[in-house]
């Protein structure tokens, strides 16, 4: 589902899933995305937008 999608749509949706504004798969993750380090974001979306679909 998120891979082949573009880094910089997929960051944008982590901000506002981040800041409330767009619900993940539960409510919870919200706090679970707060705790990842920006770095560690870039880091796993640079990862998916390279598998295959
Ligand atoms: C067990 C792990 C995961 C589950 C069950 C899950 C579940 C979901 C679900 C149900 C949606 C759709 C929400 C909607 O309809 O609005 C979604 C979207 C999304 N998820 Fe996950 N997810 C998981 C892991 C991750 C991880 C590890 C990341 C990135 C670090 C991530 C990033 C996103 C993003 C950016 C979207 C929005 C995609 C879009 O707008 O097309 N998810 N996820």
């Amino acid at each position: 589902m998120l891979t082949g999608q573009h880094t910089q749509y997929l960051l944008r949706q982590i901000e506002n899933i981040r800041k409330g504004e767009r619900l993940h798969d539960t409510p919870e993750d919200a706090e679970l995305f707060r705790s990842y380090t920006d770095e560690e974001i870039a880091n796993i979306l640079a990862w998916i937008s390279r598998q295959d679909d």
